[in-house]
């Protein structure tokens, strides 16, 4: 059997990174993923909306990549995901999937469900988790707990991984009255709990906790083993870390989120900057807990 690798196809654009060390590994699954979470070691995740930056990113190591609805506010410059379409996502899922297949990536790509794709019905769920997984998604994630965990499970038994999403729902953003941090007292933080324990039971893999206290988050983090959490403004106690790869970049339309660090701080280049943020994670050395007032 031959076990030599192809070269990537040359690019029009330049050559495109070759993989570093941390990236020499198997396509990562959800096997695989379960395997990182069980051993205790942090599960990395970025946001990507292009090939050439999913490339980069998988290059440099990172385990998922997050075709997020904040696409509309990074890409779309929309005010919000709110504005979001099906075939936005579309077509920069199969953008990130193209891109991971010129260099033979092996991230795990995860996609968003927009607003209003899987508001309906379960079976709404299912035609748009479709679209989303024909592009190239490995995943889908949707936002919410409660009225979503029998849509997360119609997903999950028809053979669609499915990552929720709890704490600060952007898509929900008008009924939330902002971006602000969610579970801060007892009643919002049992209700946080139960809803993520019904995504678990309900074959939710993942869970994005975001802008939630960091005690909070790590407290639910020890309650639910077969559902790896994933932080965002909430704290280190998650079982793995996402952040939006613009942000990360220190590149960012609005204002800077007090989570985020300037990983091109000290690094020459993208790819050096999103090495530096894997590894960060990896060693616990990102998020800095004394970054949130939460
Ligand atoms: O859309 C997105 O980028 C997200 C992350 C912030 C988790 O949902």
């Amino acid at each position: 059997m031959n076990t030599t690798s192809a070269p990537a196809p040359a690019s029009p654009y330049g050559t495109l990174p070759p993989a570093s060390p941390l990236a020499q590994r198997k396509p990562v699954s959800l096997p695989r993923l379960a395997q990182l979470h069980a051993a205790g070691e942090k599960i990395t995740m970025l946001t990507a909306y292009d090939a050439t930056f999913a490339a980069v990113a998988d290059a440099a190591g990172v385990e998922c990549l997050l075709v997020g609805d904040s696409l509309g506010m990074v890409c779309q410059g929309l005010p919000s995901t709110v504005g979001v379409s099906l075939e936005a996502m579309r077509y920069h899922t199969e953008s990130v999937s193209r891109g991971l297949h010129r260099v033979q990536g092996t991230a795990w790509l995860i996609a968003d469900l927009p607003f209003g794709s899987y508001h309906e019905s379960p079976e709404q769920a299912l035609r748009s988790a479709t679209v989303l997984m024909q592009a190239g998604a490995h995943m889908v994630k949707l936002e919410g707990g409660g009225w979503t965990a029998p849509t997360v499970r119609f997903l999950v038994e028809r053979g669609i991984p499915v990552c929720a999403h709890l704490g600060l729902t952007p898509q929900t953003v008008h009924a939330l009255g902002g971006y602000r941090v969610q579970g801060r007292d007892d009643a919002a933080a049992q209700t946080l709990r139960r809803h993520a324990l019904e995504l678990q039971d309900a074959g939710a893999a993942m869970l994005v906790l975001e802008m939630v206290p960091a005690a909070l988050a790590t407290a639910l983090t020890a309650e639910l083993p077969r559902c790896a959490t994933i932080g965002i403004g909430a704290g280190k106690g998650t079982a793995g870390q996402v952040l939006v790869m613009h942000d990360m970049l220190g590149i960012n339309l609005g204002k800077m989120p007090k989570f985020v660090r300037n990983f091109m701080d000290g690094h020459g280049s993208v790819k050096a900057a999103i090495e530096a943020y894997v590894r960060a994670v990896k060693e616990g050395r990102f998020p800095d807990d004394a970054a949130h007032a939460w």
